[in-house]
């Protein structure tokens, strides 16, 4: 209606300045304004009635309105016109009286503005005067032209708006990591990586609450800055290098373009939220850069230069603090993993790690362990009771294998059974920890479980044979019989390996009992 009446108004003010002649049938009107007091119109004639602002009075203009100016074309709204009145705003107010059908008819019309306020009610014809110039077809011009114009920019406001809020929300969708073509606008990563920021305070500044990582841009611009120094390590995946980000030493993980999947699976469990914690190792980034050639894969955390497990455990030994400290941060990483966390606005998922063994564990230099080499986990979906991958059971590194795994009878149905063979593996390492306690100068040479029953890598079928049909566990040297601390941690990796899977602590269970016997050790809190 509004824009109807800026149309109509605007097309009005032409026509009733030249009025025209057409092929079709004319009516001639009566025109106050015009030089000889009529026009010529291939439309109507009409009469508005207006109040006028200055002098208050009731005042009638008398016009034609061509057929070009009808909107809609049959039947002109203007015509209808009989505008709500308003006192405070009386030269909006009009009143609008068309006819055709005969010359000079709208003469005699005086449309009436259908509410009147008080002042005007009484207002009698004699009183009422004839329009004389074109002041109020040009303030409603203005007036309705400045409306349009303003409500046409609050509507474009809105669609630009919400078009920019949708826009950033599809480019921070985790499926959006692996785009390659992501904005790399400097703008959008400024204030979080700015000159002074260390990677630590990046991350307690974009994760804070949820957990869940750097915003994808964010990864990607860190990652894509990163130079790569020394090569630390080769796997199935790719290799791991150490690699340098302003100045801070970071572990960047290169899986070869076939292990695009594993890349994927390890980027998508560490960004489970809330999955930050301590003692898993920290995600940075992940990134997918196509060279022309291939596409590299990238996964950068934390770099701990104390290494795996395996490598610490292979050159040094632990005292039985340090025994019981590694030990416990394992046992609190693992029960964070496998713990589910139901919340409202974020939660985390129970996840399984599935490739538990000690060379995917880091040492800090705190003498704490974070679990790493999340590639191969699992989590539950409380939800649909769904465990997310189609998975293969034997997955993982076949030494640290539970029973059941390795003779298929794991009941993949039920998510505990992934918690279980966890559990199994986490009694290796206790082993491996265990072995290298230095108690008064006396401890045993850094071994892998099993090593003296299967060859290095052994097949499923030794494994199988050892630890199923024979029932094999590593053995517990006679020493640690007599040493308190070392007898609960034998204690301990003896119910974790139980052949009867249902038997074995709980991660949880684990790490009670352990922070127990730390504090019967004595063990501060790490620094
Ligand atoms: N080897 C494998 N991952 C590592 C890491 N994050 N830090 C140090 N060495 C590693």
């Amino acid at each position: 209606m509004l824009v109807w009446t800026l149309v109509a108004t605007l097309l009005l003010s032409v026509s009733a300045q030249t009025p025209q002649t057409t092929k079709g049938k004319t009516i001639t009107c009566f025109c106050d304004k015009c030089a000889n007091l009529e026009c010529v119109s291939d439309g109507y004639c009409y009469t508005s009635t207006r109040i006028d602002k200055e002098t208050k009075q009731i005042e009638h203009d008398f016009r034609c309105f061509d057929k070009i100016a009808h909107f809609p074309p049959e039947n002109p709204a203007w015509c209808k016109e009989n505008a709500h009145l308003n006192p405070e705003s009386l030269l909006r107010s009009a009143a609008v009286a068309c006819c055709d059908n005969e010359n000079y008819c709208n003469k005699a019309l005086r449309p009436q503005i259908a509410s009147m306020p008080p002042q005007f009610a009484s207002m009698r014809p004699q009183d009422e005067k004839i329009g004389d110039d074109l002041s109020t077809d040009t303030s409603l011009i203005i007036f309705v032209g400045t409306t349009v114009l303003v409500v046409l920019l609050l509507v474009l406001l809105v669609i630009y708006c919400g078009w920019t809020r949708n826009h950033k929300w599809k480019k921070q969708r985790p499926g959006a990591l692996f785009k390659s073509n992501d904005s790399m606008d400097p703008q959008d990563q400024q204030p979080i990586l700015g000159v002074n920021n260390t990677l630590r305070d990046i991350i307690d500044m974009t994760t804070s609450g949820s957990g869940s990582g750097l915003p994808l841009l964010v990864q990607r611009s860190i990652a894509r800055q990163i130079q790569l120094v020394e090569i630390i390590g080769k796997g199935r995946f790719g290799e791991v290098w150490r690699g340098r980000w302003r100045g801070e030493n970071v572990a960047v993980k290169i899986f070869s373009s076939r292990e695009e999947r594993s890349w994927f699976r390890e980027a998508e469990i560490y960004q489970t939220v809330m999955l930050r914690h301590d003692n898993i190792l920290g995600f940075i980034a992940a990134d997918n850069k196509d060279n022309g050639t291939w596409t590299q894969l990238w996964l950068v955390t934390d770099f701990h230069e104390n290494g795996s497990l395996f490598d610490y455990l292979s050159t040094r030994t632990v005292d039985i603090v340090g025994m019981i400290r590694m030990a416990l941060s394992i046992s609190t990483g693992l029960a964070h993993l496998h713990m589910e966390i139901v919340g409202t606005q974020a939660g985390k998922p129970a996840i399984a790690h599935r490739d538990l063994k000690s060379k995917n564990i880091l040492v800090k230099l705190n003498g704490t362990c974070a679990i790493g080499d999340l590639g191969l986990a699992v989590h539950y979906d409380d939800v649909d009771g769904k465990i997310d991958l189609a998975t293969n059971s034997r997955v993982g590194t076949k030494r640290y294998m539970a029973p059941e795994v390795l003779d298929e009878s794991i009941c993949e149905n039920h998510f505990d059974s992934f918690k279980r063979a966890d559990v199994y593996a986490l009694g290796l390492i206790f082993w491996e920890i265990t072995r290298r306690c230095n108690v008064g100068g006396i401890y045993d040479e850094y071994q892998l479980p099993y090593y003296d029953l299967v060859p290095s890598d052994p097949t499923i079928e030794e494994m199988r044979k050892t630890v199923c049909e024979g029932r094999h566990r590593p053995s517990i040297p006679n020493r640690w019989q007599s040493i308190d601390a070392l007898n609960a941690m034998s204690k301990v990796m003896k119910e974790c390996w139980y052949h009867n899977a249902a038997a074995r602590l709980t991660a949880l269970r684990i790490k009670k009992t352990l922070a127990n016997l730390g504090a019967s050790e004595d063990i501060k809190p790490p620094q």
